[in-house]
């Protein structure tokens, strides 16, 4: 991105969603932005910055997560503003709360923060906030809007008026045939869908923030997505008709976060778990930040790992059933595992994608976390939970064919028979393994000096 005004730097103001899926891609994007030669203002929530202080301790003990960019040469600056709740409120148990605290209190203090900072022209901010434009026209600046999710899922959001009119969301008995219509989108099925476009109660807090955010989508002036313009070329191309709308991905190719702190909770060494395991020989196990299973469902999985034999590292958040249970392993699991599993509470993943003796990945198909394994070339066993994770399974398994997935319900028959097919040499792992190689040569492409995700966009600061 190149500034048309040559004397002076262009200054963004950069929000990042105060979820741990969306934080560190912001970071990734405020690096790469700054080393573009942009001076970044970067908003966090207080809360997420206690959190990323407390995990990162003592590691970190600056108050200002990017004081070592800044060292360094990039013009990054850091603020943070409340997002109307107690530091001390379980966001995750209460979330209903938290995300009303997102949509009705969180831009009157951006916006109190962004009339105090001097020479802004833009504003950057996550697609998923619900007032980005509004404010950017009250403050006479540009509005960039910014997707951490594939191009894919955001056309489904973009066109919901579409979904809505063909029968496919908003009425209890929605259509459940192919959707054939999305410009840009090769046939889905309703099953496909982002869970909250699956959802019959439409009414929810989650709902009001969809409706309302894409609707600031639409004013945006242009869109920046985390995704590769070669993994998604006719939804990208049909996007770009309707407003301007750039790859820029994957992020954490082209900005190191290694001197930022980004992790909201503390990360286990797993070193002495991975060193001496065989090549390719581990399956690596993570449901992410922010979905939650059922009791039911941990426990199926948990069985489904023991019966498979094979080894696993199991990131088992402990709120992943609830914040009242977090202890929800089956009893006696970690002793039958013995040294063949190893099970902690957060990890540093890229790291650990990158060792020589993870083989698989068991993962809900959060965007980062399916970037990040097709990077590292190691295949996916899909599980989708939650929002955006069905759509991502689908690109994964279906398009790419770099994943393979647990379909329905996991039991723990199917859960071991799956892991078998992704882990232990064969038809199928042999199919994974050289779809992802082909894969991860297009995200390699996408960074270099005059790839799609590095062309440089001219824009004017108005
Ligand atoms: C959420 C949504 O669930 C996801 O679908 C959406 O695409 C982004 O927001 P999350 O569930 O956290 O994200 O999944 P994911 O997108 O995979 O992001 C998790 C990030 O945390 C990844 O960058 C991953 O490397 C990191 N992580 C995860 C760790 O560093 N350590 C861990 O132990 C687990």
């Amino acid at each position: 991105m190149a500034p048309s005004t040559a004397q002076r730097r262009p200054h963004a103001i950069l929000v990042a969603y105060p979820l741990q899926g969306h934080v560190i891609p912001s970071v990734q994007l405020a690096l790469k932005l700054a080393s573009r030669g942009l001076s970044i203002t970067f908003v966090n929530t207080l809360s997420v910055h206690h959190q990323t202080l407390r995990a990162n301790s003592p590691t970190t003990d600056e108050e200002d997560v990017f004081a070592c960019a800044r060292r360094s040469g990039l013009d990054i600056r850091y603020e943070v503003v409340s997002d109307g709740l107690p530091l001390g409120f379980d966001r995750s148990l209460n979330h209903d709360q938290f995300m009303s605290a997102l949509l009705h209190v969180l831009s009157a203090h951006v916006e109190e923060l962004a009339r105090g900072v001097e020479g802004v022209d833009c504003l950057i901010a996550d697609t998923f906030f619900v007032w980005p434009a509004t404010l950017a026209r009250r403050l006479g600046i540009a509005y960039v809007s910014f997707w951490t999710e594939p191009a894919l899922v955001f056309t489904l959001y973009y066109h919901l008026d579409l979904l809505r009119r063909n029968g496919h969301f908003g009425s209890n008995d929605n259509r459940d045939d192919t959707i054939d219509y999305i410009p840009g989108v090769p046939s889905l099925e309703p099953t496909d869908l982002p869970s909250y476009l699956q959802d019959t109660d439409t009414s929810t807090v989650v709902h009001q923030i969809i409706y309302k955010a894409f609707s600031e989508a639409k004013r945006a002036d242009f869109v920046l997505c985390n995704t590769v313009q070669e993994l998604e070329p006719s939804t990208i191309s049909a996007l770009q008709s309707t407003k301007p709308f750039y790859a820029v991905g994957p992020l954490f190719l082209s900005a190191s976060t290694s001197t930022v702190p980004t992790s909201l909770w503390s990360e286990s060494d797993c070193t002495h778990f991975l060193d001496p395991k065989p090549d390719h020989s581990v399956l690596y196990v993570s449901f992410g930040s922010y979905a939650h299973l059922s009791k039911r469902d941990l426990t199926e999985i948990a069985l489904g790992l023991l019966d498979s034999r094979v080894s696993f590292l199991w990131v088992l958040r402990p709120d992943i059933v609830s914040s009242d249970d977090p202890d929800p392993l089956p009893v006696g699991f970690v002793e039958s595992a013995g040294d063949r599993g190893l099970v902690v509470p957060w990890c540093r993943q890229a790291e650990v994608l990158k060792h020589r003796a993870v083989g698989g990945f068991l993962t809900h198909c959060g965007w980062n976390s399916v970037m990040e394994s097709i990077w590292c070339e190691v295949p996916m066993l899909c599980l989708p939970l939650l929002t955006d994770q069905f759509v991502n399974r689908r690109l994964v398994v279906e398009e790419w064919r770099v994943g393979t997935g647990v379909e329905g319900r996991p039991r723990r028959e199917k859960v071991a028979k799956k892991i078998g097919e992704v882990m232990i040499g064969g038809k199928v792992r042999e199919g994974l393994v050289r779809k992802i190689g082909e894969t991860r040569r297009a995200l390699e492409n996408a960074v270099v000096v005059g790839g799609s995700s590095e062309v440089e966009k001219q824009y004017e600061v108005r």
